[in-house]
């Protein structure tokens, strides 16, 4: 066929095929990238979104130190299964505050993105420490040494602060008040209101049951908030905006 000989001359010359390929992937990289900046479900804001409070934070730090990403997605795919069996498919804005986002690339474990709130503490605290105990047929490893860990919030103010350096709206207050918030989101008995007003919808609890401020309260607090920002009883998407 008469095309089939022209397409010789690109494959022969290795500068041809270079720039046409170049070409190639160029119009569909723009093709396929462009449209995210101007389609509402990317860019649009979500009422309930927030920065995590300081413990929530240093969970998520925890997390990210224990690979458990490498096991566990964060995001659920708008097909039918996926929202039949996690719930609502995520939208960009609950990761905007993720530096880096926790996407996951590989489900050897579940979805997390809206784990919270669906087991009590001590499910979590169970969980972690054996997850045989409570799944026997589990491939999880255990994570109790995070209970025998305590920490302190000695470098607190400058994690909000890096995270406010990369677009995470932390206010001046958020960051003046990170190490009381910190401890105040461990203790029910402390005086929280004012990370309550700061962060709407923080769980305030002792999460691991046991006294002072463990790695396992941290990461407890993580995944008790996952996907519970936004409301989607009353989320519709807004295509007109
Ligand atoms: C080697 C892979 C692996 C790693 C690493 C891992 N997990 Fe898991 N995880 C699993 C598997 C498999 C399950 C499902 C069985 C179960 O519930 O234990 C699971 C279940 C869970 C669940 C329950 C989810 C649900 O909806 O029932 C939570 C929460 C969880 N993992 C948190 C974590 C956290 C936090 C870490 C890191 C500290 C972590 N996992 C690390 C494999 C892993």
């Amino acid at each position: 066929m008469a095309f089939l000989d022209k397409h010789k001359v690109i494959e022969k010359n290795a500068t041809i095929l270079m720039v046409l390929s170049l070409l190639v992937v160029t119009v569909g990289g723009a093709v396929e990238i462009a449209p995210l900046f101007w389609l509402q479900n990317t860019i649009e804001d979500v009422d309930g979104m927030r920065p995590y409070t300081p413990l929530e934070l240093t969970g998520r730090d925890i997390y990210i130190r224990e690979g458990c990403y490498v096991c566990h997605s964060q995001m659920i795919r708008p097909l039918r299964d996926e929202v039949e069996r996690y719930g609502h498919y995520s939208l960009a804005a609950e990761s905007m505050y993720d530096h880096p986002a926790q996407w996951g690339s590989k489900r050897t474990g579940p979805d997390l993105a809206r784990v919270g709130a669906r087991y009590s503490d001590e499910w979590h605290v169970d969980h972690l420490t054996d997850p045989q105990s409570v799944v026997p047929v589990s491939i999880m490893p255990k994570y109790g040494f995070l209970s025998n860990k305590m920490i302190e919030p000695t470098y607190i103010t400058d994690l909000l602060s890096t995270h406010r350096f990369v677009g995470v709206p932390y206010t001046d207050e958020m960051i003046e008040n990170a190490a009381a918030d910190f401890k105040a989101q461990a203790d029910p008995d402390s005086d929280y209101d004012g990370l309550q007003a700061r962060y709407p919808k923080s769980q305030v609890r002792n999460f691991d049951g046991k006294p002072g401020i463990s790695e396992m309260d941290a990461v407890i607090a993580y995944l008790q908030m996952l996907g519970t920002l936004v409301d989607f009883s009353t989320f519709t998407p807004d295509a007109n905006r």
